[in-house]
């Protein structure tokens, strides 16, 4: 099957528990996979697991299990949040899956028999919990931007990849496409990065087993991020469907580079086309600090599912934290509001309408057009939400949607159905409404 609505989530690490930062891309793929399926899009919506690397093997080495065990373990905990949040992704992908496995180490030779792939020292600050080698810029002071952590000066012979050669190809595409990042202050930044000059960049490292082979050297294993990247091609290819590009790839802040330069100068190594979109979200902040297992004030998901729903959980996370924008919630009233909202208006509606229809119509409508009231109150309505949804702003389409269902309460109101008992015209009534 060859797609017309392709939309990726970026894998998540399973060193420890998922928490509502994934649970926000995994939906908002979700909002979108959805819309697209109704359309009759045919549609690949994709997420997963990202297994290899070096966190992964200090967090097993740390509970005194193996990589595998632990990522077993918590693979099945990120697959089981895709149900509970009620999303409908089309795959799952484990980095560890033999095909992945398998896939990574052919498209990798591929490159390094064109050349694209070369072997050099490395020395540089080494961020483990990024799993990245720093720059000044990224780590000021030896200490890590993201993780305040002192970082270690790390020496080693790694297999390299020509990065540097895709600078000018990088900045065209980005003069020539300003709509391809959103929002533009991301693309502004990527253009930054590349415009600073692109080094090559390390693809392998020894010393750490826990990852995929290269096929030519395998006392090395590739970087995790190389092995992560190309998920979104190997991934298609074991479901069996044409789906690249991409038409939205959704992703954080935080991984920006990774995906706007890596990915992109990976992508044209291996003579593929570019996503048609990088869609780069804010983070969730909670007590005004991103939300992270490693700073312990993470909301879980699967809690605010329990109490309010799923529903709840979807509304609040694109209502209460303006999209792409970064935003506090609170595990107390964020959904809370969320939940009172979406019952008063759009649950409130759909009761009445149906409580009344199967008191006092028996359950029984016939066909009628629209009133003109209610073609009033939804004009433009649809066309709202799929405009908002075709250019990605998930809350403006979550606002005209709301906006619709108050409206039709309105209408609900204006002819007050329940006034109407015993009276032969209220089944054509309520069936306008419906
Ligand atoms: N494994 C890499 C991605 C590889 S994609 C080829 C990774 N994983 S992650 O689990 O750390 O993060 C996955 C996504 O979750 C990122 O887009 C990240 O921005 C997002 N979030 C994690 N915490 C978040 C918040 N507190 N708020 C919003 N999203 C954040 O990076």
């Amino acid at each position: 099957m060859t797609t017309d609505f392709t939309v990726t989530t970026p894998i998540y690490y399973v060193n420890a528990a998922p928490h509502l930062g994934h649970a926000y891309t995994t939906l908002a793929a979700d909002v979108l996979a959805r819309h697209a399926r109704q359309r009759g899009a045919r549609t690949f919506s994709l997420t997963g697991t990202d297994e290899h690397g070096e966190p992964i093997a200090h967090a097993a080495a740390a509970q005194s299990i193996s990589p595998q065990e632990l990522v077993d373990a918590n693979a099945a905990r990120f697959r089981a949040l895709i149900a509970t949040v009620d999303a409908t992704p089309d795959f799952f992908v484990r980095t560890t899956d033999v095909d992945h496995r398998r896939q990574v180490g052919e498209l990798l030779e591929r490159l390094y028999e064109r050349d694209l792939i070369y072997k050099d020292a490395y020395e540089g600050l080494y961020c483990p919990k990024c799993a990245d080698f720093k720059n000044d810029r990224e780590a000021p002071d030896g200490r890590c931007a993201e993780h305040g952590i002192t970082l270690e000066q790390h020496a080693e012979e790694n297999w390299f990849f020509r990065l540097s050669a895709f600078e000018d190809r990088l900045l065209a595409h980005l003069d020539a496409h300003p709509e391809w990042i959103t929002p533009a202050s991301r693309a502004r930044e990527a253009h930054a990065i590349v415009a600073a000059g692109l080094q090559d960049v390390s693809i392998s490292r020894a010393n750490l087993s826990w990852g995929i082979p290269v096929p030519w050297d395998t006392r090395q294993v590739f970087y995790v991020w190389f092995d992560a990247l190309l998920n979104y091609i190997t991934a298609p290819a074991s479901a069996g469907v044409d789906a690249w590009p991409a038409t939205v790839q959704l992703i954080g802040k935080d991984i920006l580079k990774f995906h706007a330069i890596f990915w992109s100068a990976l992508l044209w190594a291996l003579e593929l086309e570019l996503p048609e979109r990088l869609v780069v979200h804010g983070y969730l902040l909670v007590d005004g600090r991103k939300a992270s297992k490693s700073r312990g004030n993470v909301i879980d998901p699967v809690a605010v599912v329990e109490r309010f729903g799923a529903d709840a959980l979807r509304f609040g996370l694109f209502t209460r934290v303006p999209w792409l924008e970064d935003g506090s919630l609170s595990a107390q009233t964020s959904f809370a509001d969320a939940h009172a909202e979406l019952a008063d208006v759009y649950g409130n509606l759909v009761r009445r309408i149906w409580t009344l229809t199967g008191t006092y119509a028996g359950g029984q409508l016939p066909a009628v057009p629209y009133p003109d009231a209610v073609g009033v109150a939804l004009s433009g309505v649809a066309g709202e939400v799929a405009a908002a949804l075709e250019q990605v702003q998930l809350t403006a389409a979550a606002s005209h949607a709301i906006a619709g269902a108050r409206a039709l309460n309105g209408v609900v109101d204006q002819l007050a159905p329940w006034t109407l008992k015993g009276d032969p015209s209220l089944p054509a009534v309520l069936a306008g409404l419906v």
